[in-house]
């Protein structure tokens, strides 16, 4: 006999996962299922973002600069390390035992929430308006029916025309982090978030880094004065970035890959490199849903096309995450999935698209709220700006990282924070102060006039926005 729950989620990613626990939460019999194996062939529910993504990928950047530290920065603070050593193995585990509590708090939060869980491939058998019946192909093989169906399939890796992830040499974001040697020489294709924050990682550790972006203008969606300083901190550790090339033929051979690419000046060039990372961006993950055979309406890039509440083009049947429309972010399908399982519930969920913080988890950060000052000047906003530098800060002194600044756009008339621009030491945690401030509409004002603990690199947020007004205190 068939179960039938109030709402099934397909996929157990962050919108998800977390869609399913808030639809729980609100009294509705749910169901998960998700497709993802760990390496014995179990349940590794937390999607692209837990086992091969954000989580992953954070962990990395972190041992890798503290291995950065120790060979690099410690000095400085008095402490000599001798014969700093790297044991890759011991810290791609510690990155897999991370990955697996997190798995583990999923599998845990479902329990506890009474979320059931099935592990397979959910695809749908028919979708009426009275309900849907949705097909799971795992462990076991069954049908479940639901009244509401919310689709939080993700998305997959991008590849090149014709050249296959291998993942020995040519890699996706799953094998860059999973080397288990550090290469000499690492090209990577796209200058993006992946490509920085991956790049990083293997530089430090040790490689060659160039990276191949065929856009002219390096990190275009940042703020131009944070693209700007970005390019000069990062080509300073090293890395080689090359803009506005095109990418012609790339062949693998038994241990190296070989990329043909025309640079910016219209020459023909040729690099040799032991792994190639391709990160050009993601594609929704659709196929296998059967959305043609039951309706589901994609749009004109694949994606699952909603309107502005996550509703598809069927009756009850939602769409949340990297499958919809929107910047590809964790946080962002976590939004929605809450927004969504709130409407189900009959409630008014709602999600704040210019609130949306982004963070490139590279040394240093970048963090970013609300709009650039290019946006502004092209919607023709009459704005005013305030930066200050973390040279400045007592705090950033203290910790020996001064590099960067935090940068403020505010209304020229209202003073209203337009736009919050960080590059520096934990601006991924600093940019969380702008959110809430644009969240209830502060102005610069607002948060000038805000006692900040002292010493902290908070300041630099405060003496930013006091410098809108032309009154920074330290700088
Ligand atoms: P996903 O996380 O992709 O989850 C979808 C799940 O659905 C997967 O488990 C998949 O196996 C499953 N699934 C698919 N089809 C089916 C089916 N038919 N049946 C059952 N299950 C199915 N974002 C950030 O905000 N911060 C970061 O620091 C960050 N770092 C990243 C680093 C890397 C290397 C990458 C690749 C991405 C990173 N992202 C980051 C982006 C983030 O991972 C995604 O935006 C996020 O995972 C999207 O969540 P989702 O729930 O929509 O989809
Ligand atoms: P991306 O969109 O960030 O960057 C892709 C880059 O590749 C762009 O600069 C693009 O111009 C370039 N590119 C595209 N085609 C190319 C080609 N043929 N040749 C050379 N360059 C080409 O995509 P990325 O880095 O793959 O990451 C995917 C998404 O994952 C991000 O957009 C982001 O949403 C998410 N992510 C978020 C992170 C975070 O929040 N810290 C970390 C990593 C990923």
């Amino acid at each position: 006999m068939s179960k039938n729950f109030d709402v099934v989620v397909i996929g157990g990613g962050p919108g998800g996962y977390v869609a399913a626990i808030r639809a729980a939460q609100l009294g509705l019999s749910t169901a998960c299922i998700d497709e993802w194996k760990n390496a014995k062939g179990g349940p590794a529910p937390g999607g692209t973002c837990t086992n091969v993504g954000c989580i992953p990928s954070k962990a990395l950047l972190q041992s890798s600069e503290y291995f950065d530290h120790a060979n690099h920065a410690f000095v400085e603070h008095g402490i000599d390390i001798k014969d700093v050593s790297l044991n890759l193995k011991k810290m791609l585990g510690r990155k897999d035992t991370v990955v697996k509590q997190n798995n583990d708090g999923i599998l845990y939060l479902f329990k506890k929430n009474k979320v059931t869980f099935f592990h397979g491939r959910g695809s749908f058998v028919k979708s009426e308006t009275d309900g849907h019946e949705i097909k799971i192909v795992g462990t076991v093989e069954e049908s479940i029916t639901a009244k509401h169906v919310i689709v939080a399939t993700g998305s997959s890796p991008r590849a090149l025309p014709n050249v296959d992830f291998d993942e020995k040499l040519v890699l996706s974001n799953t094998g860059a982090l999973a080397m288990t040697d550090v290469p000499k020489r690492l090209g990577l294709i796209g200058a993006g978030v992946i490509g920085l924050e991956m790049g990083s990682v293997w530089r430090r550790l040790g490689s060659d880094v160039t990276i191949l972006e065929a856009l002219p203008a390096f990190l275009g969606a940042v703020d131009e004065a944070v693209a700007k300083e970005a390019h000069k901190q990062f080509t300073k550790q090293g890395l080689v970035i090359n803009l506005g090339v095109k990418i012609g033929a790339i062949t693998s051979g038994k241990s190296e890959v070989t990329v043909n690419y025309t640079d910016d000046k219209g020459t023909a060039q040729k690099a040799i490199f032991d792994k190639l990372i391709v990160s050009i961006g993601r594609v929704p993950n659709t196929v296998g849903l059967n959305a043609d055979g039951v309706g589901l309406q994609l749009d004109e890039r694949g994606f699952v096309a909603v309107d502005a509440d996550c509703k598809t083009s069927l009756p009850n049947v939602w769409a949340v995450g990297d499958v919809v429309r929107g910047p590809m972010l964790a946080h962002k399908a976590e939004e929605e999935g809450v927004a969504v399982a709130e409407r189900i519930a009959g409630q008014h969920g709602h999600v704040n698209f210019n609130t949306i913080p982004w963070v490139i988890y590279t040394s240093p950060e970048i963090a970013w709220v609300g709009k650039t000052e290019q946006q502004l000047k092209s919607e023709n906003v009459a704005y005013k700006s305030g930066s200050f530098p973390f040279m400045a800060n007592g705090r950033a002194r203290a910790l020996g990282d001064t590099t960067g600044f935090v940068k403020f756009l505010a209304d020229a008339k209202t003073d209203e924070i337009l736009g919050v621009h960080i590059i520096g030491p934990m601006a991924s945690e600093l940019i969380a102060e702008a959110v809430v401030a644009m969240e209830f509409r502060a102005s610069s004002e607002d948060i000038a006039r805000i006692c900040h603990a002292h010493p902290s690199l908070s300041e630099s947020v405060k003496e930013a926005a006091l410098a809108v007004d032309g009154r920074s205190l330290n700088f």
